[in-house]
């Protein structure tokens, strides 16, 4: 599995999630997995790693490296591509809004190496898996360079899209300093509007497309969500299949949670009592009795147009006129960082806001809100709802994507009612959602029965797991 970031190692987004907890799945249920992914700073040496220098031929150049071999548990290991020129920098992608300059040339070796090293091991896997644009070149590789190769030559390539909005956009001239031939320079193959796309070649080179969501996957055929691949889709859709994510229910569990002061479960729920007052605490909120009983929304989120920031934007007011109090951690674009200060600057003691990456105040934000809101414009997945479900944390979502998958409104679900739904993306079903949320929290057993409907939603990675095998189990019957 060739993924550019995963918990615990490194982390910008969902994506971590899944490939640090979809291993984890395959190998429980008794699969063998190699992990592997770049050594960003902050992954530090462990004692027992093996560490093996290897000399990547790419393109014209020679590129040094180092692979770094780790243990993790039974049936799974990762691999390191250690190179500190490429890797070894403050970022993942990038530095604040700006993306490396290189990054075509760093995940680029990311990919080669990958397959450098399954074909040096000299057995094949029996499956080889791809995420997102930066593992794009995989399938491609695969089927160039590697077509002909002993060990690899019919691996069968899955490719899995995260989000489509991240296209792994570069100019044509690298093809040759990827060692790739200009007869790739082609709509069939990496070109897109003139320009090459890893994104484009991970769908078109692999046996096998998958996405995060059933309804992302319809979605993405529609020109209104497919950014310009809706074409370029339709074409594989025979190939193209939607799995919902799963959740690590370790990771995410209100009865052990470590970032929790209190442990809680739908049968003992003060816990989440007190984690409220440790969330309004932190964010500097009173905790009063009014600010205690007064809804909490949390919000956790990356601030940008695909989270629904902008539409949050444009109804602030008519929110702000609700009775409830604001609890969001988030970084992103700078205009969105500077709304939500001003907005608590406003609204002091109602609107709690804090700007950054931090796991633990995400975690209390999902413990101690009562609701979550995610009005995203479109949602491949989203994994802070489900998230929220199993603590207890009702989500307003809008209906797209996996939000829709896995929220259902409790207004229309009756007793099975997990949440609150909009499907508009305007300002008044987005205000209309929260007001009839906010409704439903001051009918307190009807709030409590909601909750725990909420609670005993399934969404360990198990099920999902097995539909993963499914489509590897295809690929390999299949020829491209
Ligand atoms: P996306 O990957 O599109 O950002 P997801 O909902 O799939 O959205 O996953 C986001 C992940 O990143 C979740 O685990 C969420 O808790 C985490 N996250 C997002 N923003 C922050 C933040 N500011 N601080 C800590 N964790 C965050
Ligand atoms: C992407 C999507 C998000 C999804 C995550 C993990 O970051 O934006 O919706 O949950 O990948 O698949």
């Amino acid at each position: 599995m060739v993924v550019p970031e995963a918990r615990p190692f490194a982390k910008t987004g969902g994506l971590a999630d899944v490939s640090g907890a979809l291993p984890q799945a395959l190998a429980r249920l008794g699969h063998r997995v190699t992990l592997v992914m770049p050594r960003y700073r902050g992954i530090e040496p462990a004692p027992d790693d093996t560490r093996t220098p290897f000399d990547l031929a790419i393109g014209p150049q020679h590129q040094p490296i180092e692979f770094v071999e780790r243990r993790i548990g039974k049936g799974l290991r990762a691999i390191f591509v250690d190179a500190p020129s490429l890797f070894d920098r403050p970022g993942l992608y990038g530095v604040g809004n700006e993306d490396f300059a290189d990054n075509w040339y760093r995940f680029a070796v990311l990919s080669l190496a990958a397959l450098e090293r399954a074909r040096s091991e000299g057995k094949a896997p029996s499956a080889i898996h791809a995420h997102d644009w930066q593992a794009g070149l995989v399938p491609v590789y695969l089927q160039t360079r590697f077509a002909a190769d002993p060990v690899l030559a019919g691996v069968p390539s899955i490719f899995t899209i995260h989000n489509l909005a991240f296209q792994g956009l570069f100019a044509p001239s690298i093809l040759p300093l990827l060692g790739l031939g200009w007869e790739l320079m082609h709509v069939d193959a990496l070109e897109f509007w003139g320009k090459v796309s890893y994104l484009k070649g991970g769908i078109n080179f692999s046996r096998k497309i998958t996405t995060v969501s059933p309804t992302y996957a319809r979605e993405i055929l529609t020109p209104e969500l497919g950014f310009g691949f809706d074409g370029v889709l339709a074409r594989r859709a025979a190939d193209l299949v939607g799995i919902l994510n799963g959740i690590d229910t370790d990771a995410w569990n209100p009865e052990t949670d470590p970032y929790l002061p209190e442990p809680f479960s739908a049968s003992r729920m003060d816990g989440k009592r007190t984690a409220k007052r440790e969330l309004l605490e932190t964010l500097g909120l009173g905790v009063d009795n009014a600010s205690m009983t007064r809804p909490l929304i949390g919000l956790v989120s990356r601030l940008t147009d695909q989270k629904g920031f902008d539409l949050i934007e444009s109804a602030a007011e008519r929110l702000m006129a609700l009775d409830a109090s604001w609890a969001m951690l988030g970084s992103g674009e700078p205009r969105y960082e500077r709304f939500w200060t001003a907005l608590a600057a406003l609204h002091r003691g109602r609107v709690g806001v804090k700007i950054g990456f931090d796991e633990r105040l995400a975690h209390l934000t999902g413990g101690g809100s009562d609701l979550f809101l995610m009005p995203s414009r479109f949602e491949p997945c989203g994994l802070n709802q489900m998230y929220s479900l199993r603590y207890g944390t009702l989500p307003i979502v809008r209906a797209t994507g996996g939000l829709d998958d896995t929220v259902l409104d409790a207004d229309e679900g009756g007793a099975k009612g997990t949440g609150f739904k909009f499907r508009d993306y305007s300002p008044d079903a987005l205000v209309e959602a929260v007001a009839r949320a906010l409704a439903a929290y001051r009918e307190p057993r009807r709030w409590r029965a909601l909750q725990r409907t909420a609670m005993r939603q399934d969404h360990s990675w198990d099920v999902s797991a097995r539909e993963y095998v499914k489509v590897y189990r295809e690929a390999g019957r299949k020829r491209h």
